[in-house]
């Protein structure tokens, strides 16, 4: 039987965040080719292809052809296990995506070479950062022109506040491209030897080896040793405490569609990410390696088999060995759950899970009982932090084709926001609901599900709001004053908390001038 503190020991629980275009998906293929989870690149568009013919539970998916919904992928390489949780990536992304890097311990930042730093690397990075995710980056597309890699370096530095420390470093780019040099190991790893599923070994060379200039040419090798006596100097050495408490990234280049730099970097997450962290929860820290399981939903997902009215929660395990059949206390509702039918999501397929242990992620098939920021344990009153709702990004008022339906509406707007889908805010003024998502495709996916699940049809107008946030003070008059000088702007969420909807950068930017001692809160805990 696997000691928990092995089998703890050996997990790698990640996610990979990234611009779309990038080469998320390219990369996943690799990653999932190196653990033998698929044969062939191109599986994984495959399969979302197969999907979306089997399912017809939400035709968007479909007739756009996008995955609106995350997976989990999990894949064995060099003795570890990797657990890889994908993030919606397309620009319509949604409040999963966010809640998803909640239920990783690091992720890979995936950069295109040409682009450098994007408007959704940033928005995903932030998320990681507010729990302190160890950051690997990726430098993607080495094999096409792309921007000096000194200025993408410190493009990263600068807007993400992140200090970085290349593990490797590209010789040459584009159609120069000569491989890359592995600054740990002085070895070199020849590009044009990379053929299909050939990868060539790395060759041990320290810079000052004369044959470098016959393996690479003279301007190169003379380039690389320039280079990389600037890098050496700028970054000694790289610090693993500063990666793994989020300050540091080590840096990585390659070229995931030519499988090259690949295996580079899964060694380097196996060996540098950490695995299965310390949780926050309240009253107490829970740590992995204690004997009892707990752990916490991050997602939830609704109709994922038409023929069924199920749900899917996505729970992660936080500590202790889960069996298949224990019954675990659903601390919400101090009820007991027994697990019977917890599956695993394989690459290509999922399984009834017998065993797991912290940082494998289950999908615990429901009625609707385990919602988004449930935890489950074995009998203690823990609830674990840090799953939060998010600030939408786009908000529309509802609005009710049918006035006879309004309750059923109600209702629906309600579970919808239950189950993460979207969130609700019912203006102080009366005024019409406000409904707000992430990304933009969520008004569809609503919309949709509103007519396919309770026959009903709303519609979405403009609303004159860009952007929310939680307001809180311990001061009640304070709040009575903020609320006074902002009625048309006022709101409660599902939970009747407190939100300022404002109508663009500038209100809130000058609500925040004007009420210093007031908390403007961009994510809310779930309760
Ligand atoms: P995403 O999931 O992050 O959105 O990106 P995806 O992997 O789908 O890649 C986006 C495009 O970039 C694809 O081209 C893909 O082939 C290309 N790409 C990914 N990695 C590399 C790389 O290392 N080098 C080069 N040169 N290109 C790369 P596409 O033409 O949009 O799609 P496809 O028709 O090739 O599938």
């Amino acid at each position: 039987m696997t000691a928990l503190s092995d089998a703890v020991a050996l997990r790698r629980t990640f996610a990979i965040i990234s611009h779309p275009d990038a080469g998320k998906t390219t990369l996943t293929e690799k990653l999932l080719l190196f653990g033998g989870a698929i044969q062939m690149a191109g599986a994984v568009r495959a399969r979302g292809e197969q999907r979306r013919a089997r399912s017809d539970w939400m035709s968007i998916e479909r007739e756009r052809g996008i995955s609106v919904t995350a997976s989990v992928m999990s894949f064995e390489h060099g003795g570890l296990s990797f657990n890889l949780l994908d993030t919606p990536g397309h620009e319509d992304f949604s409040e999963d995506t966010y809640r998803t890097l909640t239920a990783v311990d690091s992720a890979v930042m995936v950069l295109d070479a040409a682009k450098g730093i994007e408007t959704q690397t940033r928005k995903l990075f932030e998320v990681c950062r507010l729990r302190d995710v160890p950051i690997v980056t990726f430098i993607n597309k080495v094999d096409r022109e792309g921007r000096e890699t000194f200025d993408l370096l410190d493009e990263i530095e600068k807007t993400l506040a992140l200090d970085v420390c290349p593990l490797t470093w590209p010789i040459g780019m584009g159609r120069d491209l000569k491989g890359v040099y592995d600054l740990t190991a002085d070895q070199v790893v020849l590009f044009e030897q990379t053929r299909g599923d050939h990868l060539p070994e790395g060759i041990d060379m320290p810079l000052e080896d004369p044959r470098l200039d016959g393996l690479v040419g003279a301007d190169a090798a003379a380039r690389l040793r320039e280079e990389v006596e600037l890098v050496r100097g700028a970054c000694p050495s790289f610090d693993l405490e500063a990666f793994r408490a989020g300050h540091l990234s080590p840096v990585f280049f390659g070229s995931a569609l030519r499988n090259f730099g690949v295996r580079e970097l899964l060694n380097g997450i196996g060996r540098l990410a950490p695995p299965p962290r310390q949780q926050s929860a309240d009253p107490r820290v829970i740590d992995p390696l204690e004997e009892t399981v707990s752990g916490f939903v991050f997602k939830v997902q609704a109709n994922m088999d038409p023929n069924h009215r199920d749900r899917i929660a996505f729970f992660r395990l936080c500590s202790g060995r889960f069996k298949r059949g224990m019954k675990l206390k659903h601390v919400r509702s101090g009820k007991l759950m027994a697990i019977g039918n917890p599956v695993f999501f394989l690459a290509r397929d999922r399984e009834l899970a017998e065993e797991a242990f912290p940082g494998d992620i289950m999908g615990i098939p429901n009625h609707g009982a385990l919602r988004i920021g449930d935890t489950l344990t074995e009998g203690e009153d823990v609830r674990f932090n840090g799953i939060p709702s998010f600030a939408p990004e786009v908000l529309r008022r509802v609005r009710l084709d049918d006035p006879m339906k309004a309750k059923q509406l109600r209702k629906a707007l309600e579970d919808l926001a239950e189950e993460g889908v979207s969130q609700l805010f019912k203006p102080l003024n009366g005024a019409s609901w406000i409904v707000g998502v992430v990304g933009q495709l969520q008004f569809e996916v609503i919309a949709n599900r509103i007519e396919s699940e309770y026959s009903l049809k709303a519609g979405f107008e403009e609303a004159p709001f860009e952007t929310a946030r939680w307001v809180h003070s311990e001061d009640k008059l304070l709040i009575k004053r903020f609320v006074e000088a902002n009625t048309s702007s006022m709101a409660e969420d599902r939970d009747g908390a407190l939100v300022f909807l404002a109508r663009n950068s500038w209100a809130l930017g000058r609500a925040q001038q004007d009420f210093p001692d007031i908390v403007f809160s961009a994510t809310r805990e779930q309760h």
